[in-house]
């Protein structure tokens, strides 16, 4: 069977981080979407790892890791990835898979990015500029290079017929660009992954279920950043919700069984777009500082704001949520008091749910007041033991979103985490 674990939000919710923690429970973690404009964070003995396209779980034995098919991959990010990891002393040649069917970025799609936002001024989507729109564009457009045409003696022609094509749609653009250095990047990254296990993922996938192993999808972004749910047009270019993960890997629904949702204790989003609950003064400041809420792959600092509730209540529905994780319940330990926003309103009346122009249409939170509890929860294990208002804090979120909170995380390392439901790591 196939867990999927999901970012309720807009991205960075601790995805990398609770992957790593439960792990070792899986035979398998798959990424099945987005690439390396992911940014997850894995502290581990201190030390801290972002990872952008290889999965989450390769801190660990048991599991092997998978890149599927509704990845898109920049093979020259991949190789130094895998680099690092070797450093590292992470074997990881041996334990990752990758999809012959997952997209390949070229130097070109990330200038078409970067081309596309300088030309939009003030309604930048404020992409990573990793090339993800214009990747995902020319799967869809049936343009597109897969993994599996490297291997092709043709590769090259392949490469320079799309490139061309790149190159007279740049023109329309008034954007400078030196490709000489990229591409000789991008080549010898090639060269590198030929030397990587690509195999037909979806065999490979389905016949791990049959054998009953277990596998751990990993998802990148967050629902709201979904291309058809999320905040449109600041969004990312793929589905990040739970049916990404059976395209994304070639896998059936009914092969699905939880469906993990993590939140942050609060709310953050990187990159342009409506949030509700921003906090644009001292508040959103402290959390940000509490929280050090800057973006893993850019450096950005992330926008803060309140917890979203109606927000996340549309995430669970749409993912058909089964256990919700809460993570950095620590950055609000040292707040008098903390809201949460449980509706909006809308043309003058209140509502639970988001407009359909929520860029255009004005939608104000509607907040309730908790209590903080002034203490640090650094070294909190036991839900029952915390303080009653971090307790009766996170038993409001269960209780509107109607799905149980399985685990709450309070700090960046693997092991920081207050296990609500035992059944969660046997
Ligand atoms: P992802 O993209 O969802 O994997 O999340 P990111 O790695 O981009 O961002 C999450 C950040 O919060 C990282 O810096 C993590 O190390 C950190 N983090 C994760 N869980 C916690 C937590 O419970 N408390 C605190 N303070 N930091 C956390
Ligand atoms: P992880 O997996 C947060 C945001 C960008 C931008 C929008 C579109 O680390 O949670 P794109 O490069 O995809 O065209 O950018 O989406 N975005 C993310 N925000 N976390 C991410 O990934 C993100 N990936 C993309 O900031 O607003
Ligand atoms: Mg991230």
């Amino acid at each position: 069977m196939v867990d999927v674990l999901l970012g309720l939000q807009w991205g960075d919710e601790g995805k990398g981080k609770i992957v790593d923690v439960l792990a070792n429970q899986y035979d398998m973690v798959a990424r099945f979407q987005g690439g390396p404009n992911a940014g997850h964070t894995l502290v581990i003995g201190g030390k801290k790892m972002v990872l952008h396209t290889i999965p989450s779980g390769v801190f660990h034995d048991r599991p092997i890791n998978l890149i599927g098919n509704g990845v898109v991959i920049n093979p020259v990010t991949l190789r130094a990835e895998i680099s690092n990891l070797e450093t590292a002393g992470i074997d990881i040649k041996k334990q990752l898979y990758i999809s012959k069917k997952a997209s390949l970025i070229l130097p070109t799609h990330k200038i078409l990015d970067a081309a596309s936002e300088a030309q939009k001024g003030s309604a930048k989507i404020g992409s990573t500029l990793r090339g993800i729109g214009p990747t995902y564009m020319d799967k869809t457009g049936r343009n597109g290079i897969r993994v599996g045409d490297i291997l092709s003696n043709d590769f090259r022609s392949i490469y320079e017929k799309l490139k061309e094509k790149h190159l007279n749609l740049l023109k329309i653009y008034d954007f400078h660009f030196d490709l000489v250095a990229d591409e000789k990047e991008f080549f010898e990254a090639i060269d590198f992954m030929k030397g990587l296990q690509i195999v037909n993922s979806e065999y490979f996938v389905n016949e791990y279920i049959q054998n009953g192993k277990k596998i751990l999808a990993e998802g990148a972004q967050g629902c709201m950043l979904d291309i058809d749910f999320g905040t449109y047009p600041y969004v990312t270019s793929s589905n990040t919700v739970t049916a990404s993960a059976c395209n994304g890997l070639g896998i059936s629904p009914s092969k699905i069984k939880e469906v993990i949702g993590i939140s942050k204790a609060y709310c953050t989003r990187v990159g342009s777009g409506p949030f509700t609950t921003e906090l644009e003064d001292e508040m959103g400041e402290k959390l940000r500082k509490n929280g050090n809420e800057f973006g893993a792959t850019t450096g950005r600092p992330r926008r803060c704001g309140w917890i979203d509730l109606p927000a996340l209540k549309y995430t669970s529905m749409l993912t058909g949520l089964t256990k919700l994780i809460i993570t950095k319940i620590d950055v609000l330990n040292d707040f008098d008091s903390i809201n949460a926003c449980t509706r909006y309103l809308h043309n003058g009346k209140e509502t639970n749910e988001l407009p359909y122009d929520i860029v255009n249409d004005k939608i104000y939170p509607v907040y309730d007041s908790f209590e903080g509890w002034n203490t640090s929860l650094a070294d909190a294990t036991d839900f029952d033991l915390l303080p009653a208002n971090a307790k009766k804090y996170l038993d409001f979120i269960e209780n509107y979103l109607g799905v149980p909170i399985s685990l709450i995380s309070n700090a960046p390392d693997r092991e920081k985490m207050i296990i609500k439901d035992t059944t969660l790591l046997v």
